[in-house]
């Protein structure tokens, strides 16, 4: 393997109908749509429909589909009982995955990978990572989780599970878009991790357990939480320069920014952009924009770097008034439509997933026995 493939960088690992990135004009495109367009005018729902189905729905299958995915947000008592025993250390992401198991278990399509099969499963995954991420939280602060309703959009709903009152309108939508935006992105880390799970033949859950461990990681979805902190260090413009010089001279990585094959702007961040800027001060002290701006230029003059997704989605979460360590299980709820298609392509068109890796070790050696070997 050569230094520019560690990482597996430039390697094209499978072959997928679902999503392109032309990373050097900057464009990301689902079944060949623009996600300039789909963010600007469509909903999460009608691209996870995209995904599955492979065409964009009429009104009218779109509706039938929102009913499919708002009946499977349920509180389901057994899910309910574990997430009130699991430590109170535990972070949100690991409550998701202790959530993901307990689906899995309750299901009782688990173990078939059939298409109809998968599909159902996926519905019932994207349907209620919101419920697991809103009851956990309520359960931490020593609250009894909210139990879904069925007429709300599932943005909107996540919104009112996790605060006990009516979504705002303007908050639901962004929420909504930015569940559009993490949706699907190619062969990305916790994407292969699923998929390569999926290759043993192992089913949807534990796949989607894999793309949750995956996205943990501060260099993937944990990147959103980590910019958010960065500019609560920051706290004010004149402190940004300071910032950036001290955490680059030494050699720290500015969270939300570089991207593996994005060469020049990430059109998700554009959109989120605008956004951050619409929506900065709607909860809480407005400035998070600014200051936002302020270190995405002073990135570009010292690094020549533009920032990646998770940069603008923090002040957009942070505006909506979402908890920070909420961020990542956020990424995780839009994403995992994302990793449900990804899944269901694998086991239509299978082979198991199994790479070499090349051996940099010591050559052959004789065994020595432990009487004789020195202290
Ligand atoms: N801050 C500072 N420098 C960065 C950087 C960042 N966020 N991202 C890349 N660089 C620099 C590296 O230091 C390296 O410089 P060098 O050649 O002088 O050593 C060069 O750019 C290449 O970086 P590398 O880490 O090899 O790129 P990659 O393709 O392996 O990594 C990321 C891509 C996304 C993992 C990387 O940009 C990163 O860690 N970003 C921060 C985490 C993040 O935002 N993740 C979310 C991604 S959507």
């Amino acid at each position: 393997m050569t230094d520019s493939q560690q990482g597996l960088a430039g390697v094209t690992a499978a072959d997928t109908a679902l999503s392109y990135i032309d990373g050097e004009a900057g464009r990301l495109f689902y079944r060949g749509y623009d996600i300039r367009a789909l963010a600007g005018q469509g909903s999460f729902a009608e691209s996870l429909y995209l995904l599955w189905y492979g065409e964009l729905p009429s009104r009218t299958a779109l509706t039938v589909f929102e009913g499919l995915l708002a009946a499977e947000r349920k509180l389901l008592p057994d899910l309910e009982s574990v997430l009130r025993h699991i430590p109170s250390s535990a972070t949100p992401m690991s409550a998701l995955l202790t959530a993901v198991s307990v689906l899995s278990q309750v299901d009782e399509d688990a173990a078939y990978n059939d298409l109809e099969a998968d599909i159902g499963k996926a519905g019932r995954i994207v349907s209620m990572l919101p419920v697991c991420v809103a009851a956990h939280h309520r359960l931490r602060l020593g609250l009894d989780p909210v139990a879904p309703d069925p007429n709300l959009p599932l943005a909107a709903d996540f919104l009112r599970m996790l605060t006990d009152s009516p979504p705002d309108k303007v908050a639901a939508e962004a929420l909504d878009t930015t569940f559009l935006l993490y949706l699907e992105h190619g062969l990305n880390a916790s994407t292969f991790a699923c998929r390569v799970v999926a290759s043993t033949l192992a089913d949807l859950y534990a796949a989607v357990s894999a793309g949750l461990a995956a996205l943990s990681g501060p260099l993937h979805g944990g990147a959103n939480e980590q910019a958010m902190r960065m500019l609560d260090e920051i706290g004010s413009i004149d402190r940004v320069g300071e910032y950036l010089d001290r955490e680059l001279a030494a050699k720290h990585k500015i969270m939300g920014f570089g991207h593996r094959v994005y060469r020049g702007e990430d059109p998700r961040a554009s959109h989120l952009r605008r956004m951050a800027e619409e929506l900065d001060g709607m909860h809480g002290d407005p400035g998070t924009y600014e200051i936002s701006r302020a270190v995405e230029t002073a990135m570009l003059e010292r690094k020549g770097l533009c920032c990646n997704v998770d940069f603008y989605c923090a002040s957009v979460y942070r505006s909506l008034g979402i908890p920070l360590d909420l961020f990542t299980p956020l990424f995780a709820i839009g994403r995992s439509g994302g990793w449900a298609a990804h899944v269901m392509e694998q086991h239509r068109d299978n082979r198991l997933i199994r790479p070499r890796a090349r051996y940099t070790g010591k050559p052959e050696r004789p065994y020595v026995r432990i009487d004789q070997r020195n202290d």
